[in-house]
């Protein structure tokens, strides 16, 4: 069985996918951590970032390694990295690179074959697994979401502004919304969820629930 959990940035659909797909004992893909891996890897050797062919090429040779709890791109540890501003600024040069995105998706699918899977991202439902059994859009006002990032960053000792958060969230939504390929969007058959006011532990329940529902 495939799940599908889409939506915007700051959702909380990183540590809630995770946590929904150890309760159902199912395999866990966090798709946002290999557009990071590469932007990382092109960051770390030198390169363009501005030059596409440069950001496929590098797409198309290193090693991401997602299994095990820790980001592995060629036998580093980039777990932590690929979570710095720096990095995240420069995920939209492989999120919007045609050629990054269908070695990407392919992999995710290889990654879906033969397993139960919870997959995380922005096209799952959509482009990735467009048959999968079961679709969630999940998403939060983008005031919530800026205040969870905020806080969540504060857990890892890194200080933010709230107004900064919100712009920068803002700017990633519209870059994600408006590129021309795996575009964020909710699936027609996804069930859309809205977790203002809900703890993450309600967030948990409820889409074990719509999940249950559909096996
Ligand atoms: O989910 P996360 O914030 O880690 O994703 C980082 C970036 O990767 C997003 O802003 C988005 O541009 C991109 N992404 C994507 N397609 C996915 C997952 C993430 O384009 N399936």
């Amino acid at each position: 069985m495939i799940v599908t959990i889409d939506g915007p940035a700051g959702a909380g659909k990183s540590s809630i996918s995770r946590q929904v797909a150890e309760r159902l004992g199912f395999e866990f893909l966090d798709t946002g951590a290999m557009y990071r891996a590469v932007a990382w890897a092109v960051l770390r050797q030198n390169r363009e970032l501005t030059d596409e062919s440069v950001v496929a090429d590098v797409a198309s040779k290193i090693d991401i390694d997602l299994s095990g709890g820790r980001v592995l791109v060629d036998g580093v540890d980039a777990t932590d990295e690929i979570r710095s501003p720096d990095v995240t600024q420069a995920t939209r040069y492989a999120a919007s690179n045609v050629a990054v995105r269908m070695h990407l998706v392919e992999l995710q699918q290889q990654f879906g074959r033969e397993k139960d899977l919870v997959t995380e991202g922005r096209d799952q439902g959509t482009v990735v697994f467009p048959h999968a059994e079961c679709k969630i859009f999940l998403t939060a006002s983008p005031e919530e979401r800026a205040r969870r990032r905020v806080a969540d960053l504060a857990t890892r000792g890194v200080s933010a502004e709230y107004d900064d958060i919100l712009a920068q969230q803002n700017r990633r939504d519209e870059e994600d919304s408006s590129r021309t390929v795996g575009p964020l969007r909710k699936a027609d058959d996804a069930v859309e969820l809205c977790t203002d006011g809900m703890t993450p532990e309600e967030v948990i329940q409820r889409l074990i629930d719509i999940v249950e529902e559909r096996r």
